[in-house]
């Protein structure tokens, strides 16, 4: 799949792994929509670029549909069509249980899920209208595939990322838009910095103000993956339509445990081949 002259919309496009999906996009000859929801981010990516002709930066909150909608419109606007849609916009929000409040799941939840539904919700007609193709690529995590424990918001959202695109992906083949899930390890970026962007509203019921604090301390290792190699992985990835693009071997054998124990788990029966022909239609995506 050939991503020159192509336009990339990418949610959480000014920072960190959205930043390196960008930057390799662009050396591609895509053209950019990045759109977030800190202002310093896309100063900082803008002055980055400095090709306005190429890269439009846009405040953008993906939990707030009419927003969502005025942005997508602008980059068609700018750019003609839109063929790419990276819903990456997250952040480390989780914890133990004991100190989750609803702040903390509806704050989670809204924008790791919610705002991927408003993307595909918003920004997939554009894709679709031109006829050319094009991609989805739904950041979840190589949490969803080898679980952390004491982590569920995240986990719920990054597992939801892998059932979205299973499900979606055999739907727009057709109209020849890949889909692929986005399942890094650790890399390098600013998710340190959650507590900064939780809205006010999210403040009340939650447990999570501390451990927010101490997130913000913690430092990047070196040893993590750049965001620029993520980026360049996920740029293969959509060249090849690969379903799973992946980063670190080193999760191999977690995921292989994860995914044993789960066929394990069947019952060990005999097929009951009369209600194997009845429910055909669900053995196989
Ligand atoms: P980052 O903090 O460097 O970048 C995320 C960007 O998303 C930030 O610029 C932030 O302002 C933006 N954002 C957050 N909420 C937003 C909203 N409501 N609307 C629009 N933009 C919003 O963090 P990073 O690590 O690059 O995260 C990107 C994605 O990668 C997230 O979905 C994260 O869960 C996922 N991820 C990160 C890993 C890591 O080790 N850094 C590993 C696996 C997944």
């Amino acid at each position: 799949k050939d991503v020159k002259g192509k336009t990339a919309f990418i949610t959480g496009g000014a920072s960190g792994i959205g930043l390196g999906i960008a930057k390799a996009f662009y050396n591609a000859g895509s053209n950019l929509v990045l759109a977030d929801i800190r202002e310093d981010h896309l100063k900082s990516a803008e002055a980055f670029f400095n090709d306005p002709d190429r890269v439009l930066c846009l405040k953008l909150d993906v939990t707030d549909r009419a927003a969502y909608a005025a942005a997508a419109k602008q980059a068609e606007d700018k750019f003609g069509k839109i063929h790419m849609l990276f819903n990456n916009a997250g952040m480390g929000v989780g914890g133990p249980l004991k100190n989750l409040g609803f702040d903390d799941w509806d704050w989670g939840l809204g924008v790791m899920i919610g705002g991927v539904i408003n993307g595909i919700q918003i920004v997939l007609p554009y894709i679709q209208k031109h006829g050319e193709g094009g991609h989805i690529v739904n950041t979840s995590s190589k949490a969803a595939l080898v679980p952390v424990t004491a982590f569920s918001i995240y986990g719920t959202a990054k597992a939801a990322m892998v059932g979205l695109s299973e499900s979606i992906r055999g739907e727009l083949a057709p109209d020849n838009i890949g889909v692929s899930v986005f399942c890094p390890g650790p890399v390098q970026s600013n998710i340190a910095e959650t507590g900064k962007i939780r809205p006010d509203k999210y403040k009340k019921d939650t447990g999570l103000a501390e451990a927010e604090e101490q997130l913000a301390q913690r430092p990047v290792s070196d040893l993590w993956m750049s965001a620029e190699e993520c980026g360049e992985r996920v740029l293969k990835g959509v060249q090849n339509n690969d379903l799973y693009i992946l980063t670190h071997a080193e999760f191999k054998k977690g995921a292989e445990e994860h995914f044993n124990a789960i066929l394990k788990s069947f019952p060990d029966e005999p097929i009951n081949e009369e209600r194997a022909k009845a429910i055909s239609f669900l053995l196989r995506n």
